[in-house]
């Protein structure tokens, strides 16, 4: 862990040999072995994934499985293989001699003088251990990008806080890292405040909080927009049919003759399915369930119009809004004065209220090029495509044909408009030419993967061959009743109030925490208020970050806050009990870590919480493989688990010899130093006392 990278030019050979940059312990296994399998392989190729952590610790601390593959390839028995590996294998340094178990697994259990030293270089480096990667590369990091002009909701917390986390591990782990807020600041949304401006505004009330009034316009042309498109749907009457059909089929009694007859009688009424089938039942029944649903969410849409007369009257004053809206969107696109001048206007105001929020979640973007910077570009791109023969001209409109889709990629509309993916190809295209990134990350709600399945696809036809282009997807934020997360409006929940909410229970819970401490109260009021802030954000951010991230889930306030458990609370807790800790005993951390003193590792919790310690690099590197944060959260985890049960059974303060007691607040100091690192490399912030 040295650090060192020597490279000798005229020995090119020897360069793998003398790296000795290590990452992690799972890193330098793998190395080893690559050497012990030259004689067999060149390129080991994924044989070196078969090398993991042991799940269990009757089989040590590691486990490589790749002899079984082996030997298959090679048409040897694996336990032979095994046995030859072993011998080659050149780990006498850091582990017990291999066990081989079974058909041919190879154990390794590490050295404990090996870890304890490998501790004590981690004690003294700023990056607790974890070298950089030795092949730095440049990503462009595509996330939040919200459409602005209209207030951030819940939606938004995952790529941002997703984003916002590969950036900072990225960056840690040593690659060049550029994040660009790819802001919807040319779309439909901004027709919409146009509209609403033209016809709606309270010009005193803009004068005095413009971004309160323009959220006002965006949100009433909306809920007019809405209604329109609420009674035109429920007009044609095709829902209710639907709804009326299906609870005719399934109020017939159900049948309970033989199956035979049931098959006959399902062949005898047609094509559509009969009702006496009981998953067939039970599907009409779902299907029911979603039209009423749908039925219902259309009718309050009407009602919340109809029950004021005042907007009532709106709605009626200008019908089909939708085309209104579209109209002043294409016309601020053509360059209209008074449209671009307004947008000139309000662009400011809505860029301020985004970096506000962004400054509540200790979120920064190198760049902000929203869809409007890339707008004069689009036309020479198509016209550009077009004389490559990428693109084609279909029916009118401008397309990418793409293999294996069975729809093209339209990058202009038969009308002239240019659409989302041509943006995102002219975007992609700047990216290449001022970046030449090797990796390009779009951190975007799964929804989207169509679009930059396709996307990708057309990056290739473009030429970009080389470049990682990866749809960083994720799931929806439920409420606990298991749908999207919406006020009782019907409005997805604001960001900004979950935030506030989320704060105002931290405050709550960090207050009681604090009255119930056996010596009383420490925190003073201010205090109390900076920590819930840190402990409230941190609890959101992290309940996210937790989630397998292609999943949708439950958004649940106590037990995001909950001081036990998975939890930013639980991390921060952790961390502040250390500091306490080094408080209650006087200990000067500073200068402990340069005291150069020995770590011991002789009880079990000691070796485990050492072994933990050391696996933050791996716990990175895992993360980064498939861009899950959530993988270092699960170590977080681990890590504050192996602390307590270390905490519980080995006396810290009260350790002797006093060599004893150094070498557990070593640990202790470690341990905090590894949480505040894991936690700010997610973005949340820890704090001293709670
Ligand atoms: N503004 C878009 C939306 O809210 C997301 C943009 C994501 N980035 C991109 N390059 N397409 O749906």
């Amino acid at each position: 862990m040295d650090g060192s990278l020597k490279i000798s030019k005229t020995q090119p050979e020897k360069v793998h040999l003398e790296i000795s940059v290590r990452m992690s312990i799972l890193a330098e296994l793998k190395r080893r072995f690559q050497e012990a399998l030259r004689p067999w392989l060149q390129d080991p190729g994924d044989l070196l994934e078969m090398i993991r952590p042991s799940q269990e610790e009757r089989f040590g601390d590691y486990q490589a499985n790749l002899a079984m593959p082996l030997g298959k390839r090679l048409g040897r028995s694996p336990r032979e293989i095994a046995g030859e590996l072993v011998a080659r294998l050149d780990v006498a340094d850091m582990a017990e001699p291999p066990e081989i178990a079974g058909p041919g697994f190879i154990n390794f259990r590490l050295r404990t003088d090996w870890l304890a030293k490998q501790l004590s270089q981690a004690v003294a480096d700023p990056r607790l251990g974890v070298s950089p990667v030795a092949q730095p590369k440049t990503y462009v990091i595509d996330y939040s990008a919200p459409n602005i002009a209209k207030p951030m909701h819940v939606g938004h917390i995952r790529s941002t806080v997703i984003g916002d986390a590969l950036c900072r591990m990225l960056r840690f782990m040593g690659h060049r890292v550029i994040s660009d807020n790819h802001i919807g600041d040319w779309g439909t949304q901004f027709g919409m405040i146009l509209y609403g401006f033209k016809h709606f505004l309270d010009p005193q009330a803009y004068q005095q909080r413009p971004v309160e009034e323009l959220a006002r316009l965006y949100r009433l042309v909306r809920l007019l927009m809405d209604y329109q498109e609420a009674k035109a749907t429920l007009a044609t009457g095709r829902l209710q049919a639907r709804i009326a059909e299906l609870q005719a089929h399934l109020q017939r009694p159900v049948s309970t003759t033989a199956p035979s007859e049931q098959e006959h009688d399902a062949g005898s009424s047609g094509s559509s399915p009969t009702a006496k089938d009981p998953p067939l039942r039970r599907a009409m029944k779902k299907e029911l369930e979603a039209y009423l649903e749908e039925l219902q969410e259309l009718e309050k849409k009407v009602v919340q119009v109809e029950q004021s007369p005042q907007l009532a009257r709106l709605a009626q004053e200008h019908p089909n809004l939708e085309a209104k809206v579209q109209a002043e969107t294409a016309k601020l696109h053509a360059g209209d004065p008074e449209n671009r001048r307004l947008w000139q206007e309000f662009l400011p105001h809505c860029l301020a209220e985004l970096d506000r929020i962004y400054q509540r979640l200790g979120v920064q973007f190198d760049y902000t090029l929203g869809e409007s910077f890339y707008h004069d570009r689009l036309a020479g791109l198509v016209e550009d495509l077009l004389n490559r023969g990428v693109a084609k001209v279909s029916d009118g409109a401008v397309c990418i044909f793409l293999e294996g889709f069975d729809t093209p990629m339209i990058i202009r509309k038969q009308d002239g408009a240019f659409l989302y993916a041509t943006t995102d190809l002219a975007t992609l295209q700047y990216r290449m030419q001022t970046w030449q990134p090797d990796a390009i990350l779009y951190v975007v709600d799964h929804r989207q993967s169509l679009h930059f399945q396709q996307l990708f696809a057309a990056a290739r036809l473009l030429g970009y061959k080389d470049v990682e282009l990866q749809h960083i997807s994720f799931g929806t934020v439920l409420g606990e009743d298991g749908r999207p997360f919406k006020t009782r409006e019907g409005d997805l929940v604001g960001l900004e109030s979950l935030l506030d909410e989320a704060v105002a229970r931290a405050l709550k819970i960090v207050s009681e925490n604090d009255d119930a401490k056996p010596d009383g109260p420490e925190l003073s009021a201010q205090e109390r208020a900076e920590i819930a802030q840190r402990v409230g954000i941190g609890a959101v951010k992290y309940a996210d970050l937790s989630q397998n991230r292609t999943s949708d889930y439950v958004f649940s306030y106590s037990k995001m806050l909950a001081l036990t458990g998975n939890t930013s609370a639980y991390m921060q807790y952790a961390y502040a009990r250390v500091r306490s800790i080094f408080r209650k005993g006087g200990v000067d951390p500073e200068r402990l870590r340069n005291s150069g003193a020995p770590i011991f590792l002789s009880t079990r919790p000691e070796r485990d919480l050492g072994l933990a310690l050391l696996r933050f690099g791996e716990a990175l590197e895992l993360a980064l493989e498939d861009y899950r944060p959530n993988l270092l959260t699960a170590y977080l985890y681990e890590l504050a688990n192996r602390y307590s049960i270390f905490f519980e059974q080995c006396p810290v303060l009260k350790a002797e010899p006093d060599s004893l007691r150094t070498s557990r607040l070593l640990l202790c100091d470690l341990t905090a130093r590894t949480i505040q690192k894991g936690l700010e490399l997610l973005g949340i912030e820890v704090v001293e006392r709670m």
